[in-house]
C-alpha cells in the first residue's frame, strides 16, 4: 500500500482545499485524517466557491471515494448542513463519502464547554473556532468519547445521556448553573449519519491498496498538539505521522508528503507569530490575500514568510515536495522579505525554539518585488524574474523541491513546476 499525504506547514489556511482539488484527478481515494469542523477548506471552480469543514476535498470529483478517518472529530449537525449544501449544487454525496466507525462525535455540550473554557481563560484564550474540538479530543483521550460506531448500539441513548451529564456538571464548574443546551437537530443528524457507509478505515484502505490514496490534513504543523506553538494550538496531530494514527495505515505505507506553504504567513486566533506585520504592509497583505477565516470569518493576521518555522515543519513532516500558494498576492510589493533566522537574547539561531512566546527578532533577507499580475501564468518560465528568484531562494534554503505554485483560488490557477527549473542546489 502506498499513500501520499498532503498537509499544511504553517498555522492553517495554506490552501489545502484548493490543492487537494487540483491533485484529486490523480487519486481514487481522498482521506481526511484529523481535525473537524474547525477546518474550512475552500475550493473554487467556474462560478462556484465552496467551503468544506469535515468532508474531504475530493468530493467534487466523480468516482472518487472520500473517507472521514478515525482521527477526525465529527459534529453530526455541521456534517448534515454540509451535505445539504452539496446536494443543493447537484452533488450526490451518499456514494462518495465513507465514515470511519471509530470517528469521535462532537456533542452540542462539547461546543458549550469550548466556549466556557475560552471565556475562563480571558486574555490567555486560544482563539478557538468554538466548534467543540478541544473538549471532544479531551473526551477521546480521557476515554469518555462517543464514536460513530456507538450510534448502532442499543446503549447509545444512555451513553449519550451519561456524557451529557458529565458535561453539564463541568459547565457548572465554569459557573454556568443551569445550562440551556442547544440540542436542536442533534437526534435528526445522528439518524442522518446512518445514510452513509460506515467503515473501518484501516481495513478499508488495506482492501483498496491497489488504488491511489491521498491523505488530507487539516490545520497546519504550527497548530499541531505536539509540535506547534503550544498552548496556542489545536488538539490533534496535524503532522504527517498523524495520517498513520488518523487512518490506521502503517508508516511504511507513506509515499510522497506534499507540504503546503503560503508565499507569506498568516495566523487566525491568538498566539505568538514572530514575523507578524502590525503595519500597513500587514494590512496590504490581508487585503490582497483576502485573508478572512473560511470557518469563522475572523481577519487573519499577516506577516512575511518565516523560513525558521518552515524548515522546522519540513523536518517534522519529512516533506518530499513543497507547494507554494498565493504567490499572486505578492505582486505589487516593492520589496518582499523572508525571515531566515531568529535573534533571541542577542543570539542568532536558525532553529525553531522551545517556545516562540518570547521576544524574537526575525533576521530578514530582502528581495525585489514584481509588479506583474501573475494570476494567469501557467508556466514557471513565464513568471517574472523576481518571482522566480523568490521561489528559487526558498528551494535552495529548504533543500526541498517546489512542485506546484498556486496563483489564484481557482483550480486552473496553478503552475506545475518542472523540477529541473528549481534545483535545490
Ligand atoms: P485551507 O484551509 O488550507 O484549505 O485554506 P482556506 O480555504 O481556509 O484559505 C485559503 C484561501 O485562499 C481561500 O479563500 C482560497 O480560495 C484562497 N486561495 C487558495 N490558493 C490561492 C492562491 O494561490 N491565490 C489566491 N489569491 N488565493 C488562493
Ligand atoms: P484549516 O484546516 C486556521 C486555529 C484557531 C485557534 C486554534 C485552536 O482551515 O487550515 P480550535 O478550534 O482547533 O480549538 O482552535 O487553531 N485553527 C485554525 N486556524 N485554519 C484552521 O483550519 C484552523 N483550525 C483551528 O483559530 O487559534
Ligand atoms: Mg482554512
Amino acid at each position: 500500500m502506498k499513500i501520499d499525504v498532503l498537509l499544511g506547514l504553517q498555522w492553517g489556511d495554506e490552501g489545502k482545499g484548493k490543492v487537494v482539488d487540483v491533485l484529486t484527478s490523480g487519486y481514487d481515494i481522498i482521506a481526511r485524517f484529523q481535525g473537524g469542523p474547525n477546518a474550512g477548506h475552500s475550493l473554487s471552480f467556474g462560478d462556484t466557491k465552496h467551503v468544506l469543514h469535515s468532508i474531504p476535498s475530493g468530493v467534487f470529483h466523480d468516482g472518487v471515494t472520500n473517507v472521514i478517518g478515525n482521527g477526525v472529530v465529527l459534529d453530526p449537525i455541521v456534517f448534515k448542513k454540509e451535505i445539504e449544501a452539496l446536494e443543493k449544487i447537484g452533488i450526490n454525496p451518499y456514494e462518495r463519502i465513507k465514515i470511519s466507525t471509530k470517528t469521535h462525535l462532537i456533542l452540542p455540550t462539547h461546543r458549550m464547554l469550548d466556549a466556557a473554557s475560552e471565556a475562563a481563560k480571558g486574555k490567555q484564550k486560544i482563539g478557538s473556532t468554538l466548534r467543540g474540538i478541544g473538549p471532544a479530543y479531551m473526551d477521546k483521550t480521557g476515554r469518555n468519547g462517543l464514536r460513530v460506531g456507538d450510534i448502532g448500539l442499543s446503549t447509545f441513548q444512555s451513553k449519550y445521556q451519561q456524557l451529557r451529564k458529565k458535561h453539564t456538571d463541568l459547565l457548572r464548574m465554569y459557573a454556568i448553573d443551569s445550562p440551556t443546551i442547544e440540542e436542536d437537530g442533534w437526534w435528526e443528524s445522528i439518524e442522518f449519519l446512518k445514510k452513509f457507509d460506515w467503515i473501518d478505515s484501516a481495513y478499508f484502505l488495506q482492501q483498496h491498496q491497489d488504488k491511489k490514496i491521498l491523505a488530507e490534513g487539516a490545520q497546519g504543523t504550527l497548530l499541531d498538539i505536539e509540535f506547534g506553538s503550544y498552548p496556542f494550538v489545536t488538539s490533534s496531530h496535524t503532522v504527517s505521522s498523524g495520517a498513520c494514527t488518523g487512518l490506521g495505515v502503517p508508516p511504511t505505507s507513506i509515499n510522497k508528503v506534499f507540504g503546503i506553504t503560503k508565499a507569506y504567513c498568516t495566523r487566525v486566533g491568538s498566539g505568538p507569530f514572530p514575523t507578524e506585520l502590525l503595519d500597513k504592509t500587514g494590512e496590504a497583505l490581508q487585503k490582497a490575500g483576502n485573508e478572512f477565516g473560511a470557518t469563522t470569518g475572523r481577519p487573519r493576521r499577516c506577516g512575511w514568510l518565516d523560513l525558521v518555522a518552515l524548515k522546522y515543519a519540513l523536518m517534522i513532516n519529512g516533506v518530499s515536495e513543497l507547494i507554494v500558494t498565493k504567490l499572486d498576492v505578492l505582486s505589487g510589493f516593492d520589496t518582499i522579505k523572508i525571515a531566515t533566522a531568529y535573534k533571541i537574547d542577542g543570539k542568532v539561531s536558525e532553529e525553531f525554539p522551545y517556545s516562540i512566546d518570547q521576544e524574537i527578532e526575525p533576521i530578514y533577507e530582502e528581495f525585489a518585488g514584481w509588479k506583474e499580475d501573475i494570476s494567469k501564468v501557467q508556466r514557471y518560465e513565464d513568471l517574472p524574474e523576481a518571482a522566480r528568484a523568490y521561489i528559487s531562494f526558498i528551494t535552495k534554503h529548504t533543500q526541498v523541491p517546489v512542485s506546484i505554485i498556486s496563483t489564484g483560488p481557482d483550480r486552473n490557477q496553478v503552475i506545475h513546476v518542472n523540477q529541473e527549473l528549481t534545483p535545490i542546489n
